[in-house]
């Protein structure tokens, strides 16, 4: 009933677990073996650590979590249910959510660690552009008031974008590559409170979704690092709905060389054509388009970077999949 307690809060490893319960890990994951041969919680992988949480009632009408086999409509009701059960004024309970906060503090305290250590970085970066809040502002903008069933953030990176977007949709998700990245957002989703909300260790050339499942797909400052950014918006087409949207942000065409020496950038930019020829390929109509230049006043001429906004639709017959050596 703990161990159900703590996962009802949000998704914890073996070693979170037997941290805050005080018990040897063998019986931790005794008890957590059991407790998944029963259907009422679910693990997940990520990289080298496991994840665990409650089960939740599959979505109808989404792609719902991944990890989650929607076989069972039972078992969540039942998990729900005994979490109900459990007096959250038992001194053992109270004793076991301390705990639990005292391993949130420290996943944020690694979280401004990591953060510090690349502020001076992302700041210098972030001066040759647009502020953010203007970016994020024009993004909501660009979407108008749409709501979304299923959002699916790519290159999800700290989160950001399932924060911003956070009242547009009724599930999101976030998939990642890094770890560092993925614990990052962790922290943040639950610093915010977000509800529906998860990340996923997932690489963006083989979504873990199913074709036709996701409303609203966002690639926000992911394009320009990738050595195939083509086949990367061939996959987010795959999964899209028909009539789902796609928003991409990235820069404009640009020659700021030291984001290709010093931040790994493979690609300086993308134009408008580009992106539109992208879409053709794989069945995506293009919507709306929006470029957001830096001040004037603050602008060094020579580097200055601008961040377009692009947003495409899936049009309704079937998306046509790229032979890979064409995409690239
Ligand atoms: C500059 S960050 C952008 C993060 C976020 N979208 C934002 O704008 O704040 C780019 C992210 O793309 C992720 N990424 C790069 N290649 C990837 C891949 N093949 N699959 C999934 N994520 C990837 C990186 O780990 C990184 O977190």
């Amino acid at each position: 009933m703990r161990l159900l307690n703590l996962l009802s809060k949000t998704e914890l490893t073996v070693s979170d677990l037997t941290h805050i319960l005080g018990q040897s890990q063998p019986r931790v994951s005794r008890h957590l073996k059991l407790l998944t041969e029963a259907g009422l919680i679910t693990r997940f992988r990520e990289g080298a650590w496991v994840f665990y949480k409650l089960v939740r009632p599959p979505k109808t009408n989404g792609p719902g979590d991944p990890d989650q086999s929607s076989r069972d409509y039972l078992s969540p009701s039942l998990a729900a249910a005994l979490v109900d059960l459990i007096p959250q004024n038992d001194i053992t309970v109270l004793r076991d959510l301390d705990r639990l906060e005292a391993v949130k503090q420290r996943r944020a305290a690694v979280a401004a660690a990591y953060f510090a250590e690349n502020a001076d970085e992302w700041s210098r970066i972030r001066s040759l552009y647009v502020s953010e809040a203007d970016v994020e502002a024009a993004i909501r903008e660009l979407l108008e008031n749409e709501k979304f069933g299923f959002l699916l953030d790519i290159g999800t990176g700290t989160g950001r974008i399932l924060e911003v977007l956070s009242d547009r949709f009724d599930e999101g998700v976030g998939i990642d590559l890094s770890h560092e990245m993925l614990g990052i957002a962790r922290a943040n989703i639950e610093r915010v409170g977000l509800p529906n909300t998860y990340v996923r260790f997932a690489d963006l050339y083989a979504l873990p979704f199913e074709n036709d499942s996701v409303d609203l797909v966002t690639i926000h400052h992911v394009l320009h690092f990738l050595e195939e950014p083509a086949n990367a918006i061939s996959e987010a087409a795959r999964v899209l709905k028909p009539g789902g949207k796609i928003l991409i942000a990235d820069f404009a065409p640009h020659d700021v060389e030291f984001l290709r020496d010093e931040h790994a950038h493979r690609r300086l930019g993308f134009d408008d054509k580009e992106i539109a020829g992208w879409f053709e390929d794989c069945g995506l109509q293009s919507a709306k388009t929006c470029h957001l230049m830096a001040d004037a006043e603050n602008l060094d001429t020579e580097q200055n970077l601008t961040v377009t906004l692009w947003l495409g639709c899936r049009e309704t017959s079937t998306v046509r999949r790229l032979p890979l050596e064409q995409a690239s």
